[in-house]
């Protein structure tokens, strides 16, 4: 894509939609990055430019939320004959959402699990902070001697609680069962699921000359049965590295290489910001590079050529509305 193009777009980003751009009976929730339309059984997910660092809104990125959307949408398709998912297909609804409007989907709304079933490939990132730090990884005692990076013998699920607010806390998987947060049958299941999803997303990435290094899926309950929600293999939810470099750059233990939003979060570790107080005001050469880096790994791992529906703030506003109004019941 024309680098003018995007930045063109730098002045036009989606920032999300308000409630009273929706019709009476549905309603919205503003999640930090999508804004979740429902109506009895059904809702909308849309997927605004927010990008979030930290667990913080930081800023908008050009075509974020499209380019998000497309590779959500490509992942579940590559997927659906693991675990039943939550898209409505565009021959129950008449119309195809996402051409539409670039970004959004129309869903079954699942009772969802109160658990967020991260899975690990590789030692790093949070995980790799507590292994330094002596800790356990949500309540796995790890080998000692694993370096930076290293890969494990089998993935590992280290699930985190949805926490309403603020950052997610991680939780083992003996005390999601113990508590009583997911019944020990279904936690089962989710788990092999978790597993099997995940490798898949590991050959496919494979064959594109990536390593899926982590990811985190959310499941629910949709007439019981066990359905695979939210998003899958983007980059807002999982972190990619090329594999070309992976073997040297573990060797001397630097950084990996990723496809994803690292760029942006290590611009801002590098501003001394990692979360906590007054966040520092992101130039617009950072969100270019950071929206060419996101339309980079659309590109790479869906193997399309990314062309956008929309561009316009507007425009993308009134698709969705209109969306919203065809495809909820009210
Ligand atoms: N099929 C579904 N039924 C019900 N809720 C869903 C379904 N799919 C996704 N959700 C929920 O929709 C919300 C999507 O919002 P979003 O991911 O933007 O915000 P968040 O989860 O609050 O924050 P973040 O993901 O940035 O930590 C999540 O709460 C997710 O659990
Ligand atoms: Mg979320």
């Amino acid at each position: 894509m024309k680098i003018q193009l995007i930045e063109t777009a730098l002045d036009t980003c989606f920032e999300g939609l308000s409630a009273r751009e929706l019709p009476a009976g549905v309603s919205l929730y503003t999640g930090k990055v999508r804004d979740v339309a429902a109506a009895k059984d059904r809702i909308v997910l849309v997927a605004s430019d927010r990008i979030s660092a930290f667990d913080r809104v930081l800023s908008t990125i050009p075509f974020k939320g499209e380019v998000l959307s497309r590779l959500s949408a490509w992942w579940f398709d590559q997927t659906a004959d693991i675990v039943p998912n939550h898209l409505l297909s565009d021959t129950e609804l008449g119309i195809d959402p996402l051409a539409l409007s670039g970004r959004c989907v129309v869903a079954k709304k699942c009772d969802m699990l109160p658990v967020e079933v991260v899975v690990r490939g590789y030692l790093t990132g949070s995980a790799w902070r507590d292994y330094q730090a002596g800790r356990s990884v949500s309540g796995i005692q790890l080998p000692r001697g694993l370096n930076f990076c290293e890969k494990f013998p089998v993935p590992l699920i280290t699930p985190s609680t949805k926490a309403a607010a603020g950052h997610d806390q991680p939780v083992s998987s003996a005390e999601i069962v113990s508590s009583g947060l997911v019944q020990a049958e279904l936690w089962q299941q989710v788990e092999k699921t978790a597993l099997a999803l995940f490798r898949r997303g590991q050959e496919v990435a494979a064959e594109r000359g990536l390593i899926l290094v982590d990811t985190k899926y959310e499941f629910g309950l949709s007439d019981g049965r066990l359905t695979l929600a939210d998003e899958i293999h983007t980059s807002d939810s999982s972190r990619y590295w090329y594999a070309d470099s992976y073997q040297e750059r573990f060797a001397t233990g630097v950084q990996q290489r990723e496809l994803d939003k690292e760029t942006f979060r290590r611009w801002l570790l590098d501003q001394g910001f990692s979360g906590d107080g007054q966040p520092p005001v992101i130039p617009d050469e950072i969100r270019l590079q950071t929206a060419v880096r996101y339309i980079e790994a659309y590109e790479a791992i869906s193997g399309q050529e990314f062309i956008p529906v929309q561009s316009d703030a507007q425009a993308i506003k009134q698709a969705c509305a209109d969306i919203i109004k065809q495809c909820l019941p009210v």
